[in-house]
């Protein structure tokens, strides 16, 4: 007979398997701390190295290893729970992670203990000094299994890894305690600003930092000695070393533990907080030469690192609650089209704002203007341009949807660089090919009908979600310009790129884009009350649509073409998306239909990731293309097929699928480009499409204010843009999310919720909106630049939608409608070819950073034979090494980057204008370098061992 004990433990088996299959979204990268384009850390979690207690966390290239690492003591024995260092008696045994739009939440267990490590990378849509405050934090609870109280102490350290790519780097640190909480600061004994070293800065400070508290201990020493202390007697000796030295020789570490004493569970979590800060951040030359130094925005409210600190430390049980509720409003608007999509938002939503420095103008003296605010966006995972326009146009509904002013500020200096300009006839690609270096290059490029029709798009769209036409009215004639150059060639052309660098004659969708943007500009006239040019753009822009359906459509008349004329070629048309976007309805609905079914037959027969750009990409998928495409078609089978091929690829964890890439190898996987980037903003192509327009307003004197200074008025300040972000949840949900998740998944939800969000009621009065406590601004309200942290409505959208938000979230059976890999039902998941393996190990470390100038190779093995304790390093690096050593990169020795070297400032010899036209070949240049690369589908050379 069966005992009750063993009944007891078959059931929990069956009981642990039944939660276990509910976890089917493995992405091969989880993002553990991403705040910029400098702060990008994350766990690669593949089949063959993946648990974070076992695993070192790497920068986004995944060439470098980030120490960090993590340690609880229970009752003496000593478990770890990130890194490898294998000092302890053992390695906690991870058995779930759940990956929200803000969280990567991993549950362990080490020996009596349940863990819950939680990794919370803010996303503040209305609250820019918290967005730009480059901090991480990472909380640890704990629970007994057995029901019975513990000795508890836990601990935490990062290395100098955080400071430099060049791992032999001097490095010098302090311990500081303020008020109300400890941190350690690291630096490079010589910082050199605006150079990469293996995509790693090499001008920042880190920060490791914890709240005060009882039982909290600190130290600052070699790795051995400081974890091997902790694991034998749980405790630190508040003691730092003053042996500066480099990064790795031998490996210091900056660690925090606490002493929890004897507990059945933790009252609160334990927080540490881990923070990489460059200040200035970008430098930025205007129009007339003029170079600035931009800050970090949060410094507008802080004038040292200490309170910044504080502030941090002391507000995360109210960042948490804020993440909860956004990680709710984003995934339950999300589930409606569904848990695959929950899937990607989630995991593409840190990974889009990392690629931004929000930034403020600072004087020589350090003095900020914070009225003078610039957003800058690097392009992630693929190259060092600035705000590149394409890549904007991608990501542009994420911002769209959380808060459109974001989108205004990104746009604001690629405007105000172009005023000036005379003679170009269409929008410049990007702010230079050197981040943090924005410096406009003038000179002619192939995606003039692209990028005008892009700039027209966004404004466009940016002013009618935001409700400020302050850009449309400082830029007229600038866009003008760029709209007449669409209507005169937009419709046929020979000699015309498209945003992936495609270049053949009378592409269907290119065109399609440009028309769209004469559209653009016809609804931006009507803005501004200029009558007579809205009806000119407005019959340009019908005569043109007229003219392109005759062209594009196949012979049949069932489809578009990918090619005027040429019967057998079809593209993904996902510049449509910008039609429904602005609600410009060019395209007739029959069209749309057609398309659809189009492309539900290619899509019988598409390779496991989905279909290729067009029909002349080769295998070349875009998951932002698949995504704006998803958002266009009229059939929801079609569209979560092209969801699906997305979402194969970034849940398929064999070795080398990277961060979340946006182009990759439509059958195989292999990354081609954007493993990271900020593309990958258009997961939220549906979700952009939910958020409401307004009345465009124009400040009386938008004309007259600074280039991309603000626009609203202090009352308007005060207005929330939450609205449309709420707005959207209606009614219903409730319904939908318990269809589609089931009641198991309901209960284990309950158990999350229990865990996580109990606390959160997401009440969207004056009072609890965090935006608005005062501090978050800087002194001068009048010089604050948005209003809901800004955006908005200038006219006055009234609160309204927050209703119903408020009574969304008041439900209390609502239920959080998806975690991401916990509750997704799971969804064939198609098989993979045995030769899939071998093609992701060759390219696993594919990193094409763009325009090195420089190359050192420098061995995995080398860095490896330095005091690394041998136990440092995963299989995954090994067999990086076998297949091509790391590089580091020094990219800035470009001699025509105004800051760096011996040309800094005004001493030089050559004249302006050479330097110009100089600069704009060596732009250009790199540019066809980086597309031939793009196109061979090969790591660039300095990759290969
Ligand atoms: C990789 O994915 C498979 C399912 O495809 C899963 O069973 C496995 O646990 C995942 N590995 C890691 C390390 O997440
Ligand atoms: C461990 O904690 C998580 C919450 O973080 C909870 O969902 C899970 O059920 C707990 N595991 C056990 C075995 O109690
Ligand atoms: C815009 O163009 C008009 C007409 O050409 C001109 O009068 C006006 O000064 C221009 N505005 C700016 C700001 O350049
Ligand atoms: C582009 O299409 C137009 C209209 O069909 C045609 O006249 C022209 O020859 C095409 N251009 C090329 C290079 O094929
Ligand atoms: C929203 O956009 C639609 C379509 O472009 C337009 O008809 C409507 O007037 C706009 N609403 C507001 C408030 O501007």
């Amino acid at each position: 007979m069966m005992s009750f004990s063993t009944l007891w433990s078959l059931l929990l088996v069956l009981f642990s398997t039944l939660v276990g299959a509910q976890r089917t979204f493995f992405p091969a990268s989880i993002p553990l701390s991403i705040r910029s384009p400098y702060h990008n850390v994350w766990l690669i979690s593949t089949n063959t190295s993946g648990s974070l207690s076992q695993s070192w966390p790497h920068f986004w290239g995944q060439q470098s290893i980030m120490g960090w690492s993590g340690k609880i003591r229970v009752d003496q024995t000593t478990y770890v729970w990130m890194g490898q260092d294998g000092i302890g008696n053992g390695s906690a045994v991870v058995t779930d992670v759940q990956i929200t739009p803000t969280r990567s939440i991993f549950v362990m267990q080490a020996g009596p203990m349940n863990l819950t490590i939680n990794f919370l990378s803010p996303i503040e849509p209305s609250d820019w000094v918290k967005q730009s405050f480059p901090f991480s934090y990472i909380s640890l609870e704990a629970a007994s299994l057995d029901g019975a109280s513990h000795s508890v102490q836990v601990y935490s350290d990062i290395s100098g890894e955080w400071l430099s790519g060049n791992r032999s780097s001097p490095i010098s640190w302090r311990n500081t305690k303020t008020g109300n909480s400890v941190f350690h600061e690291i630096e490079l004994q010589t910082p050199t600003a605006n150079v990469e070293i293996a995509n790693q800065a090499q001008d920042g400070k880190a920060y490791y930092v914890m709240a005060s508290r009882p039982g909290l201990t600190w130290q600052i020493d070699t790795d051995t000695s400081t974890r091997n202390l902790f694991a034998n007697q749980g405790s630190l000796a508040n003691i730092e070393s003053s042996a500066f030295g480099p990064i790795n020789n031998p490996f210091f570490v900056f660690a925090i533990a606490v002493d929890l004493g004897t507990i059945s569970s933790t009252s609160d979590p334990v927080t540490w907080g881990a923070g990489y800060v460059r200040d200035p951040s970008v430098r930025y030359t205007t129009s007339s030469g003029e170079t600035q130094n931009r800050r970090p925005y949060f410094v507008s409210q802080y004038s040292d690192i200490g309170s910044a600190i504080d502030a941090f430390t002391a507000d995360f049980t109210a960042a948490h609650d804020r993440a909860v509720a956004l990680d709710q409003k984003i995934m339950s608007d999300a589930s409606k089209v569904s848990s695959n999509y929950v899937d990607l938002v989630s995991l593409g939503a840190r990974q889009t704002f990392g690629a931004l420095d929000i930034t403020v103008l600072a004087d020589d003296k350090g003095n900020v203007d914070a009225s003078d605010v610039k957003i800058f966006m690097k392009d992630l995972g693929t190259s060092l341009r600035v705000n590149a326009v394409e890549r904007l146009y991608a990501a542009f509904p994420t911002y769209l949807y959380l808060n459109a002013s974001f989108g205004g500020f990104l746009l604001a200096p690629l405007l105000e660089s172009q005023d000036g300009l005379t003679g170009q006839q269409y929008a410049a690609q990007d702010l230079g090919t050197g981040y943090p270096l924005a410096i406009l290059t003038p000179g002619t490029h192939s995606k003039g009908i692209e990028q005008s029709g892009n700039m027209l798009i966004m404004m466009y769209a940016h002013a009618r979600v935001s409700g400020d036409g302050t850009l449309l009215a400082q830029h007229y004639n600038l866009t003008k310009r760029w709209a007449d150059y669409l209507v005169s060639n937009t419709l046929t052309f020979d000699d015309q790129a498209s945003a992936d660098g495609e270049n053949k004659p009378n592409m269907t969708n290119l065109a399609l884009k440009g028309i769209i943007g004469v559209k653009a500009m016809a609804e931006i006239s009507r803005a501004l009350g200029k009558d007579s040019d809205a009806q000119e753009y407005d019959s340009h822009a019908s005569a043109l649509i007229g003219s392109w359906l005759s062209l594009a459509e196949s012979s049949s008349q069932q489809h578009l073409l990918g090619i005027y004329g040429d019967q057998q070629s079809w593209a993904l048309l996902y510049n449509i998306y910008a039609d429904l976007l602005l609600g410009t309805k060019l395209v007739p609905q029959s069209i749309i239909e057609g398309q659809t079914q189009f492309y539900g037959s290619l899509l019988t027969t598409a390779p496991v990731f989905g279909l290729p750009i067009d029909s002349n990409s080769g295998q070349q998928s875009s998951a932002a293309w698949s995504l704006l495409t998803a958002a266009t078609v009229s059939d929801d089978g079609v569209r979560n097929q092209l969801i699906q091929g997305v979402w194969s690829r970034i849940s398929s964890n064999t070795t080398g699928q990277g961060a979340f890439p946006d182009q990759y190898n439509d059958a195989t996987g292999a990354i081609l480009s954007g493993a990271p980037s900020p593309a990958i903003g258009a997961m939220f192509s549906h979700l952009a499409l939910t958020v409401p327009n307004t009345t465009i307003v124009v400040p009386a004197d938008a004309t007259s204010r600074g280039p991309g200074s603000n626009t609203t008025s202090a009352e308007d300040r005060t207005k929330s843009n939450i609205g449309p972000i709420v707005g959207g949840v209606v009614g219903g949900v409730v319904i939908i999310g318990l269809a589609i998740f089931g009641f198991i998944f309901w209960r284990r939800r309950r158990n999350l919720e229990d865990q996580y969000s109990e606390k959160v009621e997401f009440v969207d009065d004056e009072a609890h909106r965090p935006s608005l406590s005062p501090y978050n601004y800087p002194a001068s309200q009048d010089s604050v630049p948005f209003p809901y942290g800004s955006a908005v409505p200038l006219a006055g959208r009234p609160s309204g939608s927050d209703a119903a938000g408020q009574s969304q979230y008041g439900r209390s059976q609502y239920t959080d409608p998806g975690v991401a890999g916990l509750g997704t039902p799971s969804i064939h998941t198609p098989p993979r070819s045995p030769s899939e393996s071998s093609g992701y190990a060759r390219l696993a470390y594919d990193d094409p950073s763009p325009a090195p100038v420089t190359t050192i190779a420098v061995s995995k093995a080398r860095e490896a034979a330095l005091n690394r304790p041998q136990h440092y390093h995963t299989s995954s690096i090994s067999a990086s090494s076998a297949t091509g050593s790391a590089a580091l990169t020094a990219s800035s020795t470009d001699p025509l980057s105004p800051n760096s070297g011996s040309r800094s400032g005004a001493g030089s010899s050559i004249s302006p204008t050479e330097v110009v036209s100089l600069r704009a070949e060596v732009e250009n240049l790199r540019r066809v370098m980086q597309e031939i690369r793009a196109d061979r589908f090969e790591p660039p050379p300095e990759y290969q061992g």
